[in-house]
């Protein structure tokens, strides 16, 4: 039988990955439910899409609690009063409390503009594209009590061009971001992750070929 996944989702800006799991559930191609939507920016475009959308939406201001503990007490609460069983942090931009991971443990996803481990952290397009990278990409893991260190679920990678400038690179893997971040919400959903230490194993899918990836490309070897 299909199961819907009950997810709750984290913003603090424009919200396009939100707007790409509402897309793929409008679609059919995605069995989750939006209970509800946080924003911790009051700002912010994401609260536009629910609205439009009829999606349930809270601010939460950290600006107006004392500390880290105590805003996330209180997302913990709102999240819990939607019966919320996936938080997907799309765009969320604090970093969450042990207290936070503990309240949903292995049962957070977050979304990261690059190839992990590598430019964890903030600004993580614009570092790889200063870095002088030749691919980037993103992605999707479990969010655990470090930064951007949690077991990886799918990841996507993308080429740097000589002409790119960090905004298109941004557009490049934001593009593909939309992609993987659904993609790893169904697998949830069909019951397909299996965590084992820090690996997630992502049961039944079909392997890829292996096709070594040069850019430049080879001229010669
Ligand atoms: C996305 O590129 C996401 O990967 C990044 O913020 C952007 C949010 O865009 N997240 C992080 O950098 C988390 N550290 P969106 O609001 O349009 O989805």
């Amino acid at each position: 039988m299909r199961k819907i996944v009950d997810i709750g989702i984290l913003v603090s800006g424009s919200g396009s990955n939100f707007q790409s799991i509402i897309d793929q559930i409008e679609q059919g191609n995605l069995d989750a439910s939006i209970k509800v939507v946080v924003s911790n920016n009051p700002d912010a475009y994401a609260l536009e899409r629910a609205k439009k959308h009829n999606i349930p939406a809270v601010v939460i201001d950290h600006n107006n609690f004392n500390d880290r503990n105590e805003f996330d007490q209180e997302m913990i609460d709102v999240l819990n009063s939607y019966s919320v069983e996936l938080v997907i942090m799309a765009g969320f931009m604090r970093i969450l409390t042990p207290l936070f991971i503990k309240a949903f443990p292995m049962r957070i996803m977050n979304i990261h503009p690059a190839i992990l481990p590598s430019f964890q952290g903030i600004h993580a397009q614009e570092r790889a594209f200063d870095y002088g990278v030749k691919f980037s990409g993103c992605s999707v893991h479990f969010a655990d009590e470090g930064v951007d260190t949690g077991p990886v679920i799918i990841q996507s990678v993308v080429p740097v061009y000589n002409d790119d400038t960090a905004e298109t690179l941004q557009q490049r893997i934001l593009r593909e971001e939309h992609r993987i971040f659904p993609q790893a919400i169904q697998f949830y959903a069909e019951g397909k992750l299996e965590i084992i230490g820090r690996k997630v194993i992502v049961k039944d899918h079909k392997r890829i070929d292996e096709t070594p990836l040069h850019n430049p490309p080879l001229t010669k070897f």
